[in-house]
């Protein structure tokens, strides 16, 4: 009853402010934000995700934050007969300028069924990216640190998923700096933010570019968030794939975690090899760019 209640609660808060906007492909249209709250709306509010925010102040800015990247993550354990026929870089990772390859990534996290999302794709063999809400980090730092020693890319997600272009400069530095503060706090770098909703302009770029991150987007939106449902994110996933794809989903879902499993079986059964964006980017991107797919890395 209580997840049933929680994803009416959700499916309706997310309906009145839309997790995400969608990017065109081209990257080049204009994105309306006029939805998006101002206040209101938290993921401190989330039925899914209780209690709220009982993992303390948001950390002291630090000197030192520039993301370093990713670095050397090991290669994700489990068989996957894609990722051992593709053909590899010199350092033994996918060399994607030749293999066709996809990103499955995660927003919103981390959360309840995020280790279960672990789960399958160690099962699978497959290494996904996960964008992070900052006050999440702490309280799930042992999920956070289980998918970076699985070989999963870890970037953040702001620190409390505001719409970036509504903060003032230095608004914008705090929900942007204090997630890569509060990763470092347990270990892990990053170079990779992904604004919430998409919502850019040039401050944000600006500051992103301030912090060493570079920003990523998306190709394919399967609007989990919106359908909650199993069926319709890996129809959406599946249908939309395209070689060099970054596909976004929300592990904070049951019903698109529950869809992982077919989606990668799908992909698989395309010819897909299944990465992390850097893994898809042959690690070769970063501040000053703002990335919609493998084809799309647009300096901004
Ligand atoms: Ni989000």
């Amino acid at each position: 009853m209580r997840y049933r209640r929680g994803s009416w609660v959700l499916a309706f808060a997310l309906a009145l402010t839309g997790c995400t906007s969608s990017v065109p492909s081209s990257g080049a249209a204009p994105l309306d934000f006029s939805k998006a709250p101002t206040s209101g709306y938290s993921l401190d509010n989330d039925p899914e995700f209780a209690p709220p925010n009982t993992w303390g102040p948001r950390p002291a800015l630090g000197a030192g934050r520039a993301g370093v990247g990713p670095g050397g993550a090991p290669l994700a354990p489990g068989p996957n007969a894609n990722r051992e026929a593709a053909p590899k870089r010199a350092d033994g990772r996918v060399d994607c300028s030749q293999a066709k390859c996809a990103a499955l990534t995660f927003d919103d996290g981390p959360g309840p069924y995020t280790d279960q999302l672990l789960d399958t794709l160690k099962a699978a063999g497959v290494p996904a990216t996960f964008f992070l809400v900052g006050y999440k980090i702490k309280g799930g730092a042992a999920s956070v640190q289980r998918a970076a020693a699985e070989g999963h890319a870890i970037g953040t997600h702001s620190w409390s998923h505001p719409v970036l272009t509504k903060l003032s400069e230095a608004g914008m530095r705090e929900e942007m700096g204090s997630p890569v503060d509060a990763l470092n706090a347990i270990g892990i770098h990053t170079n990779m933010i992904r604004p919430p909703y998409g919502a850019r302009n040039a401050t944000v770029d600006a500051v992103a570019d301030s912090l060493g991150l570079a920003e990523v987007l998306w190709s394919v939106d399967t609007r989990d968030w919106e359908s909650l449902s199993t069926p319709s994110v890996i129809s959406e996933a599946t249908r939309a794939a395209h070689p060099g794809a970054i596909i976004l989903m929300h592990d904070i879902h049951p019903t698109s975690v529950a869809a992982v499993p077919d989606i990668i079986t799908k992909l698989e059964a395309q010819g897909y090899v299944l990465v992390t964006v850097p893994e898809l980017l042959g690690d070769s991107f970063g501040a000053g760019e703002t990335i919609f797919s493998q084809g799309q890395v647009k300096a901004h």
